[in-house]
């Protein structure tokens, strides 16, 4: 029985007042929330306020990107070594962001989940097709890639989350139907059951994309979309936890 989970990224926002106060507002709502889980990602400059602040609540941390090396000569990279000594349980990898504007390939999605796995960290892959590519009718194409390479030789795969965020939908205000997210859910969780059998069932699939409290039931609904990874409405605790009232319980 797969369960629910909840993901705030809060991508470049939030200096370390905004981010403490953010966090505490969030982890007083969550404490009403149990069966599932829930994260914030935090910019890498609050992550150690996020950290101290929600200490002993039910809500866990996670980092927006890494490197797949523990440590070197790798100026302004962080290593998956120091978030896990800075409390984080959780990273971000692959967000498109990061393949757009700082050209990651799926070649390195597949080491930085590779990496994350043997530290201990909880890779959350992020796949998706642009809008060019889903009017060309290669969506499919695009995700299987994605997913194939991004899980390259992975065989942890219970502990890893997947994101299916359609670039389209990021920021935009025009979320994915409850169908067309759900068709490219299933499609995902084929593409695992091909690579690892029935532990596809196991596997969260989370929905990415213009997310909101009120959009987020009818996703939820559906059988193969496990939680959500949320940006903008991550971004006022009372948005954020009300997508979470209509999450929880539900899986
Ligand atoms: P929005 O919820 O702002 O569309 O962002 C989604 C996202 O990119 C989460 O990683």
């Amino acid at each position: 029985m797969r369960k629910w989970i909840v993901a705030g990224n809060w991508k470049m926002h939030n200096n370390i007042a905004e981010s403490i106060a953010l966090a505490k507002a969030i982890k007083e709502g969550a404490s009403d929330f149990k069966g599932g889980t829930i994260v914030l990602a935090p910019p890498f400059t609050a992550l150690f306020s996020v950290s101290e602040a929600i200490k002993g609540s039910n809500v866990l941390l996670a980092a927006q990107n890494m490197y797949y090396e523990d440590k070197g000569a790798f100026t302004g990279e962080i290593s998956p070594v120091m978030l896990k000594d800075i409390g984080c349980s959780y990273v971000i990898i692959g967000h498109s962001e990061r393949r757009k504007y700082f050209h990651e390939q799926d070649n390195d999605v597949n080491l930085k989940v590779k990496k994350a796995l043997t530290v201990g960290l909880t890779p959350i892959m992020c796949v998706g097709e642009t809008d060019e590519e889903r009017e060309k009718g290669v969506t499919q194409d695009v995700v299987d890639k994605q997913v194939r390479q991004g899980l390259s030789s992975v065989d942890k795969i219970d502990d890893v989350v997947i994101a299916y965020e359609p670039v389209w939908a990021i920021g935009t205000g025009k979320v994915a139907t409850p169908a067309q997210a759900q068709d490219v859910h299933a499609f995902i969780r084929g593409i695992l059951k091909d690579l690892y059998g029935s532990t596809a069932n196991d596997i969260r699939i989370l929905y990415g994309g213009s997310v909101t409290k009120d959009n987020i039931g009818d996703l939820i609904a559906m059988e193969d979309i496990d939680g959500a990874l949320v940006g903008g409405a991550s971004l006022k605790a009372d948005g954020f936890l009300g997508i979470i009232e209509n999450i929880s319980g539900k899986k």
